[in-house]
């Protein structure tokens, strides 16, 4: 994720650009740069830091110019620093390039252009992408269109890229392959967005940049576009409808509804690059150093805080039931006060969305001062967590702005997977034939998340039942009992309606006493191997007339004709179904809580990061 912004025409470029960052900054915010065209160079100013901190950056600086390119980053390789702000310079300062995605075939890609002498002053995966450029240009003797369109057909990954040149002063080249990218088309002007947001003043006649094609734009020319095999394309201009104040959420109500349906994304993303095209060597760069400590762990020790918890305790079936070695899971903040037996020979996984939990980061020293090893799970580059483990990989889920954390836990227990199918292989607890099976199941799951995404109104519906419900039951076995624990939270913390998750067989001993004809009872009831015992714990709250809403595998009956409410979903493995489970009970919160007038995004006594204890 990050925000791109680009203009050239007759206007002031540097005010476009700088207001246009701004209205792209919930797309990623950890450091942010503009390079402008000024008497036929280029001028870059970048900062690490909010969009904010590049204004005051920028505060004493020339910044005239009808001409330039603006990012504001989500780094995804290179901590978030000045250097590795975008946009990125060639060697002779001719070239400028800004870049959103993900560079898979960077490192391969960097060591060839390293070998003939270009010299890198970052460690992105973008900064390979305007050294290529130029190399093609003088290796091949192509002119700078050609040189981006042969240079796009090499890279691996998506990219949507906007680069300036000081041969060309007034023109943008942009090129895109599965990162969002549009051309506002004014009059002798020319506008580019990661979105509408940076140019919903100015014009409404857009083009939707579509994967690997190339387009140029200059003020005093008409748009051209091509593929990336130089084949002419017909601009095909749309209408832009989005009004400004909706377009920063990309059309939805809430960061929250946005980020529910970003997860096949996000779960594409964790993915990618991490999955050879075999199909048979699952590889986690940012854990390869302590692979062997953890082939080698007597013991795997999870340690996280509310929903990253619960990512934690799928994980202990994963990698029990895949690893085959003993898994604890512990709360962060119990775990860092209760003086622990920790021995050299553990791992301890922390999980952690915003990588600056105060309890997290302190179960993290605790276990290296003990001599163990430490391996990260976060979301953000660079973040206090990530720098203070020995290792980890990280979710590429992108920002998550929504309180209530639904793609990052997603993104968790993916990375998880990848984790403990990985380990499991090269311990031999897994047969090629049964890792190929959990790698395409794993690859199916974003388009069974989109087909229960597509239930969103049904979804909508049921909520309406329970707006005015004082308390609810979520309950699952297994894999599941997390998944009704990460349900009740996601209730609990944005409608404010007293939720508990119970693993559904503990339900006789105590809770049961609850359930009246008052009490819905949310029940987790997919494909599993205790599936039968699941059906009778339905039973027994059916016939103390508790209120059922079930969340069953595609073509159940049984306990779908026991459900007062029923939501089917996509079959998947066991072991993954956390991924599909989850995504009703996000649905079913949001619309709960925007049903009751609850502030979604931002709710009562909650933040983002608590990196408080
Ligand atoms: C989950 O919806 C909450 N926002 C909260 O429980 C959160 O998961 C917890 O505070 C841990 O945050 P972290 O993942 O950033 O460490
Ligand atoms: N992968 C690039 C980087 O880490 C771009 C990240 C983004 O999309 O902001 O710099």
């Amino acid at each position: 994720m990050c925000g791109i912004v680009a203009y050239t025409g007759s206007r002031e470029a540097y005010p476009i650009l700088i207001n246009g960052l701004k209205r792209l900054e919930y797309r990623g915010y950890d450091s942010a740069g503009v390079a402008l065209m000024q008497n036929n160079n280029i001028s870059l100013y970048k900062c690490r830091g909010k969009v904010a901190d590049l204004e005051a950056f920028c505060e004493d600086k020339n910044v005239e110019s009808h001409c330039g390119i603006a990012h504001t980053r989500w780094a995804t390789h290179g901590e978030p620093n000045d250097q590795n702000a975008h946009p990125h310079l060639s060697i002779d300062g001719k070239l400028a390039l800004i870049h959103n995605g993900i560079i898979e075939n960077y490192l391969s890609l960097k060591k060839e252009l390293m070998n003939k002498g270009y010299e890198f002053l970052s460690n992105t995966d973008t900064e390979v992408l305007v050294h290529l450029v130029q190399d093609i240009q003088k290796t091949e003797n192509v002119d700078l269109i050609e040189a981006v369109q042969l240079a796009m057909s090499v890279v691996i990954g998506t990219y949507a890229v906007v680069i300036l040149s000081s041969d060309h002063p007034q023109q943008l080249i942009v090129a895109k392959k599965g990162s969002p990218l549009l051309i506002g088309i004014g009059k002798n002007e020319f506008f580019i967005g990661s979105d509408g947001a940076p140019m919903v003043e100015f014009t409404n006649k857009v083009v939707y940049l579509e994967d690997e094609e190339v387009a140029v734009v200059h003020p005093d020319k008409k748009l051209e576009i091509t593929n990336i095999k130089n084949e002419r394309k017909k601009p095909f201009v749309e209408r832009l409808e989005l009004q400004l104040e909706q377009i920063e959420k990309g059309g939805f109500e809430h960061f929250m509804l946005k980020e529910i349906f970003e997860q096949p994304k996000a779960i594409s993303d964790s993915m990618r690059g991490r999955i050879n095209t075999k199909k048979d060597v699952v590889a986690l760069g940012g854990i390869m150093e302590y692979e062997n400590k953890m082939l080698k762990a007597g013991r795997y020790i999870i340690a996280a805080c509310g929903t990253s918890w619960h990512a934690g305790l799928v994980g202990e079936h994963l990698f029990e039931s895949l690893v085959r070695v003993p898994v604890e899971v512990e709360y962060a903040s119990e775990f860092r006060y209760r003086n622990p037996i920790i021995k050299e020979d553990d791992v301890l996984i922390v999980i952690s969305q915003s990588g600056e939990t105060a309890d997290t980061l302190a179960a993290i020293e605790l276990a290296k001062s003990k001599g163990a090893t430490v391996i990260g799970i976060c979301n953000v580059v660079g973040s206090s967590i990530a720098r203070n483990t020995h290792a980890g990989s990280y979710t590429h889920a992108g920002p998550e702005i929504g309180v209530a954390s639904t793609k990052a836990f997603t993104a968790q227990v993916t990375v998880l997977f990848l984790m403990a199918l990985s380990l499991a292989r090269k311990k031999g607890e897994v047969s090629l034939s049964m890792y190929h099976h959990y790698i395409s199941e794993l690859e199916a799951i974003p388009a069974k998340i989109e087909t229960i995404l597509a239930k969103n109104d049904y979804i909508k519906q049921i909520a309406q039942e329970f707006i005015n419900c004082q308390n609810a039951i979520y309950m699952g076995r297994g894999v599941n009992f997390p998944v009704a624990l990460e349900g009740a939270l996601k209730l609990k913390e944005i409608s404010y309606i007293h939720a508990e998750g119970y693993p559904a067989a503990e339900m006789k001993h105590g809770p049961i006493a609850l359930i009246d004809k008052e009490m819905p009872v949310v029940v987790i009831a997919t494909e599993q191997e205790t599936y039968d015992k699941v059906v009778s714990n339905v039973q027994e709250v059916k016939t103390r007339s508790g209120k059922i809403i079930s969340i069953v595998s595609e073509g159940d009956e049984i306990v779908k004709s026991m459900s007062d409410f029923c939501i089917e979903i996509p079959k998947t493995d066991e072991l993954l179904s956390p991924l599909v489970a989850s995504v009703p009970l996000q649905l079913l919160a949001y619309y709960i809580a925007v049903a009751r007038g609850c502030d979604v995004d931002k709710p009562r006594n909650l933040a983002k990061s608590v990196s408080v204890e």
